[in-house]
C-alpha cells in the first residue's frame, strides 16, 4: 500500500459543527479506500500497529461498538472494550474518574459513548490521547454523519445540491443533528419530518425546512432517512400510539411514491418494522441502502481513527 500526504488537523473528532468541510471530504476521500480494502480477502493494515484504543461505552450499542471494535484491529491496533453497565453510571465524575485511569494506562485513543450531551467534549479535555465521540445524549454523533455521507456519495455520485428528508423522532436524535449539520455544510437542502411534538423549533434555526406531514415532507426529496423513537429518552408520551405513527410517519412504498422516482431510503439502525418504517421497504435492495450504511460505517471509522493517530505523518492511502 501507498500513501500520500493530506491535511487533517484536528485532535479529536467530537461533532460535525467544528468540523471544515475540507475535513469531511478528506474523511470521505480515505473512507473510499477503506471500503476497497474491506471488500477484498486480506483486510488488514498495520497503520495502528502498536497503538492502543480504548472503546468506553456507556450506553448499550450494537453496531456502533462493533463496527469501532473492527476499524481499529483491521488497522492493526490493540483494541480493548470496556463494558459498563448503563445502570452503574450517569455522573460525570464517574465518567471522568473512568477515564483518568485508563488515561494512566497510555492509550493513543479513546472511543466513548455516553448518555449525557457533552460529556465526551468535556472527557476530551482531560485526557492526553484522541478521543472520538460514538455519540453523546442528543448532542451528536458525528461518525454516523459521516458514514451516511459516505453512502449517500456512493448511492447518488454526490453529497451536495440534494434535497434530504430526516424523517421521525428529531427531538431526541442526535443522529439527526449530526446529519443536518454536515448535509448543510455540504450543500444540501434538508428538511425534517415528523409529529409537532417530535420537532423542536430550534432546529428550524439550524437551517431546516420542517413538515408535520410525510406527503408534502417527501415531495421530490432525493433521500429519505428514518430515525427510530427514542422512547429511552422520552420522558411521557410523545405519539398517541404505535399504531397510528406508523399510520402517519411510518415509511411505506405508497408514501415513498412521491419522492424522486430515483430516492433512496436509509436509516442508522436499530430499526423497528412496522413502527417508522415498512419491513419489506427496509428489505428492498432498489431502494434501501441501509447494509451499505452498515459497511461504510466500518470503514468510515478506519479513516478516522487513521487521520487522528497520524498528525504528524498526516498520510492517505492511495491504493
Ligand atoms: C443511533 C444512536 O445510537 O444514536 N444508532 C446508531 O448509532 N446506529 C440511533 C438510535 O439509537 O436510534
Amino acid at each position: 500500500m501507498r500513501f500520500r500526504s493530506m491535511t487533517f488537523s484536528a485532535r479529536h473528532l467530537l461533532g460535525i459543527e467544528s468540523m471544515p468541510a475540507a475535513d469531511i471530504l478528506t474523511i470521505l476521500d480515505l473512507a473510499d479506500s477503506y471500503a476497497e480494502l474491506n471488500r477484498g480477502q486480506f483486510k488488514r493494515t498495520s497503520i495502528l500497529e502498536g497503538m492502543t484504543q480504548i472503546n468506553m461505552f456507556f450506553e448499550n450499542s450494537t453496531r456502533t461498538q462493533a463496527s469501532f471494535e473492527l476499524a481499529g484491529k483491521r488497522l492493526g491496533a490493540d483494541v480493548m472494550n470496556l463494558h459498563v453497565a448503563t445502570s452503574s453510571v450517569g455522573k460525570g465524575e464517574t465518567l471522568i474518574d473512568t477515564a483518568m485511569t485508563l488515561n494512566a494506562m497510555r492509550p493513543d485513543l479513546l472511543v466513548v459513548r455516553h448518555p449525557m450531551s457533552g460529556a465526551v467534549n468535556l472527557l476530551a479535555q482531560k485526557v492526553d490521547c484522541a478521543v472520538v465521540n460514538a455519540g453523546d445524549g442528543r448532542h451528536e454523533h458525528p461518525t454516523q454523519a459521516l458514514l451516511d455521507a459516505l453512502t449517500i456519495r456512493r448511492s447518488t455520485g454526490r453529497v451536495s445540491g440534494l434535497t434530504v428528508a430526516i424523517c421521525g423522532d428529531i427531538q431526541h436524535s442526535r443522529v439527526a443533528r449530526s446529519n443536518l449539520l454536515l448535509l448543510s455544510k455540504m450543500q444540501n437542502r434538508v428538511r425534517l419530518v415528523g409529529p409537532r411534538t417530535l420537532i423542536p423549533d430550534a432546529f428550524g434555526e439550524l437551517g431546516a425546512d420542517i413538515f408535520h406531514d410525510m406527503e408534502s415532507g417527501l415531495k421530490d426529496v432525493d433521500i429519505v432517512m428514518m430515525l427510530r423513537l427514542q422512547e429511552e429518552r422520552m420522558s411521557g408520551a410523545f405519539v398517541p400510539s404505535l399504531r397510528e405513527y406508523f399510520h402517519l410517519f411510518g415509511l411505506d412504498s405508497e408514501k415513498l411514491a412521491v419522492a424522486n422516482p430515483a430516492a433512496i431510503v436509509m436509516h442508522p439502525g436499530p430499526m423497528n418494522r412496522g413502527v417508522e418504517i415498512d419491513g419489506t421497504l427496509a428489505d428492498d435492495i432498489n431502494r434501501s441502502v441501509i447494509s451499505s450504511q452498515v459497511e461504510m460505517g466500518v470503514a468510515v471509522r478506519m479513516a478516522v481513527l487513521h487521520l487522528l493517530t497520524t498528525a504528524s505523518t498526516r498520510s492517505e492511502l492511495t491504493d
